[in-house]
């Protein structure tokens, strides 16, 4: 069959693989490929096991996989035999050297963008998909322009916006493309070979397009507001705990008036996943670098603030179980970093486990989907660490339970006999605020969430 268009993703993880799935789905008339490195995350998109799980998604690449959806390892061959070209790859935080800590790790991008200048021999348009720091087309342009072929290169900014859980309906239905790139009349008509994509299934409307820096910009905004509002939201949690207001109470009265707006306003152990962290230190790096001390200092903030609730709920943990933990065994619910993925990166359920092994607790983690991620983080770590789905047998003869993942499933659980098969007295830190905290409280345990006060028999 001939194809109309021809579209290659490099970097098969939880935004290529997706994004790219969604693509195929409602362009049946373009064939869509996705090449990785990793050869095992390949097998996994061409079998019956996805490599990462995210509702609907397994549904979508079965529709389309072998007829305009493809995954392979190919990399050289399909960077030949395509023009447009989206670039995926992780851009971890930097942990050498300049900038270690805080800047993006770029270096998989640059292999990618050479790998591509190597194969090229026709002109091509390259789409920055994963987040980069702004000013990253700048280098990219260079490094592809700067080649002796006389090849062009068109270089396009168009960060993702999904949100790990929720990918498809995101993808599906977002509530904006974004689509960046030079002002040029070459670099307008590439932009346009973007939109046109999108234009199959997004409004015109909701497809944004604007300079390339900005772009660039808006990605690393986007996840430094919404933290940011996570982290405003926990730092009044504390405040709560002192003065006997209830933060779910303040985050309702102050999320109703439309100038804030209810999202992202639940207090919690604290934000994790791969991207806030690594793109607001990124944010930092690039504002020291430019000597925008204040700016810097603004925005890292957020994740001190974040770090710091962390810290809270253990030390809560501790000093209300009679200020040691050491040889109980705490039954921890939920590990991925939020509900409906299975996603570890970067989860609070990380630090908060971590913290409890070094005051020598014995942890039990349970988790729907996780399980594996948390089993494979533990792999080289020889500690007191056990796995176990089920959320009763994870209780049994536990201390206490920490809810650490906001997944339905623990809403609804039999905490009556829950309460029965635990050493007494017994404790639950609800680390997401889901659950019935008077009910509980009345079946005997001893509750204690976030920005709320504590409720203990003694
Ligand atoms: N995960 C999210 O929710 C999310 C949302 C929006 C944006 N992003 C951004 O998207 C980018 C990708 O994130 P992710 O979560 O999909 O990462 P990921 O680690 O799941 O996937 C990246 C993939 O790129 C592959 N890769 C690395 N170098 C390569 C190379 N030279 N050639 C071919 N493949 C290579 C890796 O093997 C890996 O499979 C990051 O920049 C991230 O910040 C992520």
């Amino acid at each position: 069959m001939d194809f109309e268009k021809n579209i290659l993703c490099i970097g098969a993880g939880y935004v290529g693989g997706p994004t790219m799935a969604m693509i195929a789905s409602k362009c049946p008339k373009y064939k869509v490929t996705v090449v990785d490195i990793n050869e095992d995350r390949i097998r996994k998109w061409n079998s019956d096991n996805l490599p990462i799980y995210e509702p609907g998604l397994d549904e979508i690449v079965k529709k389309v996989r072998g007829k305009n959806l493809f995954f392979s390892t190919e990399l050289n061959k399909h960077i030949r035999e395509n023009r447009i070209i989206f670039v995926s790859v992780n851009t971890p935080t930097k942990t050498f050297g300049q900038g270690a800590g805080k800047a993006a790790d770029l270096q998989y991008w640059e292999k990618t963008a050479r790998q591509i200048l190597a194969n090229s021999t026709t002109p091509k348009i390259i789409v920055e998909k994963s987040t980069l720091p702004v000013r990253t087309a700048e280098t990219m342009g260079q490094i592809l322009n700067g080649n002796n072929k006389n090849v062009q290169f068109d270089v396009i900014s168009n960060p993702e916006f999904l949100s790990e859980g929720t990918a498809i309906n995101d993808l599906e239905n977002p509530d904006r493309v974004l689509i960046g790139s030079k002002e040029t009349p070459e670099g307008i008509r590439a932009r346009q070979e973007i939109v046109e994509i999108y234009a199959n299934w997004v409004s015109h409307n909701r497809i944004i397009e604007s300079n390339i820096w900005s772009s660039e910009l808006s990605k690393l905004t986007a996840n430094a507001f919404l933290a940011q509002r996570i982290s405003s939201i926990n730092s009044m949690s504390a405040l709560c705990e002192k003065t006997e207001a209830d933060i779910d109470e303040v985050a309702y009265a102050i999320g109703t008036d439309s100038r804030i707006g209810p999202k992202f306003l639940k207090a919690s152990v604290g934000f994790g996943g791969s991207c806030f962290k690594k793109d607001i230190l990124n944010l930092v790096y690039i504002c020291q670098s430019y000597g925008l001390t204040e700016v810097a200092d603004y925005w890292e903030s957020v994740v001190k603030i974040n770090e710091w609730q962390e810290r809270r709920f253990i030390q809560n943990i501790i000093s209300n179980m009679f200020n040691t933990v050491a040889g109980k065994k705490i039954a921890l619910f939920g590990f991925a970093f939020k509900a409906n993925t299975g996603d570890i990166r970067e989860s609070p359920a990380i630090y908060i486990a971590r913290g409890l092994l070094e005051e020598k607790a014995h942890i039990i983690i349970s988790d729907p989907r996780a399980l594996p991620n948390a089993r494979d983080y533990f792999k080289d770590i020889q500690e007191d660490v056990t796995f176990e789905m089920d959320p009763y047998r994870v209780a049994k003869g536990a201390h206490a339970i920490a809810i650490l993942t906001e997944w339905e499933l623990y809403r609804n659980l039999d905490f009556k006999r829950i309460l029965k098969s635990m050493a007494q007295p017994a404790f639950i830190f609800d680390g997401r605020n889901i659950l019935d905290h008077n009910k509980l409280f009345k079946l005997g345990f001893n509750v204690f969430a976030i920005g709320k006060s504590p409720l203990k028999h003694f």
